[in-house]
């Protein structure tokens, strides 16, 4: 079972695990300007969170930050503690037994965020985003193809993004990542996009179609502003694992923002014969695979330029504590995108184990072979394919394997059962 305690009973954990929030060096030595700060809490776990992220944005600021002038930049908060950072609880490291340790058995293991995120609040849940695919509202057209219609409503939001830590996100359907659009190859593909956010944005799908749909500024239909709407339409194709974001400019602050989602092209077996049917659900054959969507994305919580928290699917260490349950003699399916701005790039370790890759997953045979890290950069992605068949049942980590990312947040578990 999942296990999640943020008691304050002992902790079992080997001592040097407790002591990481004090041991660890700040993460960005060089002094930054911090901007309006949105790294706000509002809960007493929140207040450990920020200890327990001591490598990250707390430390830094406290190191590199003059309290007076706080005050004057801190701009419009949100509430609680704006302006008045350089005294806060939240720098002091969390005192030994607050660390949550969800799985203690490994060895990196314990550093995590203390408490958890109020899921339903945000009306976002990682767990159940994994296996979440929108195939939109189907209908058939005179040729008799499939057609698609989807909706996709831009909106500003703050989202929980570690217990008491929000941040003032720009959202897809009110959540980071937006909904995983998933059709089949060929489809006419119907996306009713409407902008009421308080900046332009677009959607930018990768995939194939005419410059006039692309979803950038300053070409074809170009920026939707506030208020606007605009249907993008195109077939689907290629088959494979992309991406779709906002393409508004500057392009980094509305990626970082939150405006990207999964966009799933399942491959038609009558194209690509029998193998297609694997990755296509409309085919017995993958029925047997258990399917799930990661993004992994970081967000800059000072907006200094740098990210402070990692995640797989926006909360940080969520599938720590909620580790993803498999079944062991299915085979697991997971279609892997990297939105991380900021750092050139990301990365995806399994432990205990290995796995295929289908770069882009535009083809049916793997790109890679029998490999258990595997990098992309900015909007690369990919489908890794493996298998628990045999093993000890039990939680498997996976995780960035730049060391600093996992200890701010990308690091997860799988449950084999
Ligand atoms: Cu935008
Ligand atoms: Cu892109």
């Amino acid at each position: 079972m999942a296990p999640e305690r943020h008691d304050s009973a002992p902790d079992p954990s080997p001592p040097h695990n407790t002591a990481i929030a004090t041991a660890e060096p700040p993460r960005k030595q060089r002094p930054r300007k911090i901007g309006r700060r949105h790294l706000v809490t509002r809960a007493a776990t929140g207040l450990a969170t920020l200890g327990a992220l001591a490598s990250g944005a707390a430390a830094v600021v406290a190191a590199t930050r003059p309290v007076a002038a706080q005050g004057a930049t801190a701009g419009p908060q949100h509430n609680t503690t704006g302006g008045h950072l350089g005294n806060h609880q939240g720098l002091i490291p969390p005192p030994q037994g607050a660390l949550t340790n969800a799985i203690v058995a490994h060895d990196h293991g314990v550093q995590m965020t203390v408490g958890d995120v109020d899921t339903a609040a945000m009306g976002y849940d990682p767990t159940t985003y994994l296996t979440t695919f929108d195939y939109g509202t189907a209908s058939t057209l005179p040729d008799g193809r499939t057609l698609r219609d989807y909706r996709i409503i831009a909106a500003d939001k703050e989202i929980e993004i570690a217990p008491g830590i929000f941040f003032p996100a720009w959202t897809y359907n009110g959540q980071v990542p937006g909904p995983t659009i998933r059709c089949n190859e060929g489809d006419r593909l119907r996306i009713n996009f409407t902008n009421n956010g308080s900046h332009p944005h677009t959607i930018h799908f990768h995939g194939i179609h005419s410059s006039f749909m692309d979803g950038v500024t300053g070409i074809g239909r170009g920026n939707i502003n506030p208020g606007e709407s605009f249907t993008y339409e195109f077939d689907a194709r290629p088959f494979g694992c992309h991406l779709y974001h906002c393409h508004s400019t500057p392009l980094k602050r509305h990626i970082h923002k939150g405006l990207y989602g999964a966009f799933i092209i399942n491959p038609d077996p009558a194209k690509h014969g029998n193998a297609a049917k694997e990755r296509h659900p409309d085919h017995a054959e993958s029925r047997r695979w258990q399917e799930f969507v990661m993004i992994m994305n970081a967000f800059d919580t000072t907006f200094d330029g740098a990210n402070e928290v990692y995640a797989v699917n926006t909360v940080a260490f969520h599938y720590m504590k909620h580790p993803i349950r498999v079944e062991r003699d299915r085979p697991v399916r997971v279609y892997l995108i990297n939105m991380t701005e900021f750092d050139p790039i990301n990365s995806f370790h399994l432990h205990a184990n290995f796995f295929d890759y289908y770069d882009h997953g535009t083809t049916l045979e793997p790109t890679l072979r029998t490999v258990d890290t595997i990098m992309q950069c900015q909007a690369q992605r990919g489908i890794l394919e493996f298998s628990f068949a045999g093993f000890e049942p039990g939680l498997y980590m996976f995780h960035a394997h730049q060391s600093e990312f996992p200890e701010l947040g990308w690091m997860s578990a799988f449950e084999v059962v």
